[in-house]
């Protein structure tokens, strides 16, 4: 096991750019099992979660090439099983976006039901429900989903909540109906529109992505494409607020502004600098303490849930109060126990954390519990007084490639080593 250390109260500097996304790489690694010819999937982050994928694929009989660093060729026509392992769902649950391939592919899925996690209980209820709408037959039983269909048909498909999982499981199964499939109040993530952009390269015809209402004309056989995967918005507004919380002046590239405009407003409203830099930058820096702002996380484009913690962080040293809603996960304040060891100020309040601003950080141990509390911690560790080591990086490296050496290349002290 590892941990970082990490020497704070260094204002970081630089120019920084952001990696393949994981949220897109994922699904679109899940999609290419849709057709039986091979794809080609370009700028795929080198990440613990994109492993855990290609170990799925790899189990339901699939090869997979790394071609190069990022790029991977993937051979779905030896696909030979239904059957979903139990240690990799449970390890990464994404790997439930596997289950609308399967169904289309072999006309059965058997997968486990993915279990909760640190954030929530993370239901797939609006999946299976989609699932249903389509013609799928589906039964739960000791843990796992049984799924089969014997003629699938378009529909119109109502998510109640805009689940981005949903939204993609359901696109995917659709894009190979011969028919027209509507997804009403559908998630407008920028990764569900990299999705559905892989989809009709494949061959599908989708309308929509990006709004709430998506539509979707699949046709029988897809064929296998070459794809270029879109950059990381969220490590591109984590890195913002790692500009703002040291002090420094960061120039963050590979995303467009407009992606990350809730970060970079609430940046603004807490009195960093934001200047945009083209089409595909971001110039973001800080002097004194930012001030206080309130946050309610909302699915996009409102301000990303997966960016929470990593702003809390920065509010716990803001000259005054702010309140942070979480309103996408139940249960997703963990890093606030270890915020408080470093000496912030926060009271939870169900789904809200009220953080009074502290002037100073201190550094010590703390541990990361998911992955987004995990770079909430680093950025607590890079604006705190003194070393924080933060245990449990593992997490953080399921979704941050190479973080210490990027955060090194701008001015931090910071060094994985051996628990
Ligand atoms: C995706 O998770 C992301 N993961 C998450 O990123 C992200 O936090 C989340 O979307 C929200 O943006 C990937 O894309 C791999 P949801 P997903 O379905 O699809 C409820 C990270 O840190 N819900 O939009 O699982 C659910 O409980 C990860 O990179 C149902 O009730 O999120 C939650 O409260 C963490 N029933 C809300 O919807 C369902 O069937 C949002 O979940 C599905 C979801």
């Amino acid at each position: 096991m590892e941990k970082f250390c990490i020497q704070g109260m260094k204002p970081l500097f630089g120019k920084v750019q952001a990696g393949g996304s994981k949220n897109a790489a994922l699904p679109i690694l899940a999609a290419t099992l849709l057709s039986e010819s091979p794809s080609v999937l370009h700028n795929v982050p080198d990440l613990l979660d994109v492993q855990t994928m290609v170990k799925v694929l790899e189990t339901l009989g699939v090869k997979v090439e790394r071609l190069s660093r990022g790029t991977y060729r993937i051979h779905p026509g030896d696909l030979n099983t239904s059957n979903a392992p139990y240690e990799l769902i449970r390890k990464m649950r994404a790997s439930f976006l596997v289950i609308g391939p399967l169904i289309s592919r072999l006309q059965r899925a058997h997968v486990p039901l993915p279990g909760g996690c640190a954030i929530g209980s993370r239901p797939v209820d609006l999946h299976l429900k989609g699932f249903i709408h389509l013609g799928v037959k589906v039964t739960t039983h000791s843990g796992y989903i049984e799924a089969w269909s014997d003629g699938l048909k378009g529909d119109e498909v109502y998510l109640d909540f805009p689940s981005v999982g949903a939204t993609e499981n359901i696109m995917m199964l659709a894009a190979t109906i011969d028919d027209e499939t509507i997804i009403a109040n559908a998630a407008r993530e920028p990764e569900v529109v990299d999705l559905a952009r892989f989809l009709s390269a494949m061959g599908a015809e989708i309308e929509g992505a990006g709004t709430d209402t998506v539509i979707v004309r699949g046709v029988k056989k897809l064929r296998g494409c070459e794809h270029y995967i879109i950059n990381d918005r969220i490590e591109a507004g984590t890195f913002c607020v790692i500009a703002a919380a040291t002090g420094g002046e960061l120039t963050v590239q590979g995303v467009h502004p407009s992606l990350i405009l809730s970060v970079t407003t609430k940046l603004e409203e807490v009195g960093a600098q934001v200047k945009r830099v083209g089409d595909q930058a971001v110039c973001i820096s800080m002097e004194g303490r930012p001030r206080g702002t309130d946050i309610k996380t909302m699915p996009f484009p409102g301000f990303p849930t997966d960016m929470q913690a990593q702003f809390m962080s920065l509010l716990c040293l803001a000259d005054g109060v702010s309140v942070v809603t979480e309103a996408v996960f139940e249960n997703r304040f963990a890093h606030v126990g270890e915020l408080e060891r470093m000496g912030a100020n926060i009271k939870v309040e169900g789904r809200s954390a009220v953080v009074l601003g502290v002037d100073t950080l201190t550094g010590t141990q703390v541990t990361a519990t998911d992955l987004r509390a995990g770079a909430g911690l680093v950025i607590a560790g890079l604006a705190a007084e003194g070393e924080t080591e933060i245990y449990g990086i593992s997490h953080v490296d399921r979704g941050y490639e190479d973080l210490e050496c990027k955060l090194g290349l701008l001015g931090a002290t910071i060094e994985r080593v051996s628990e």
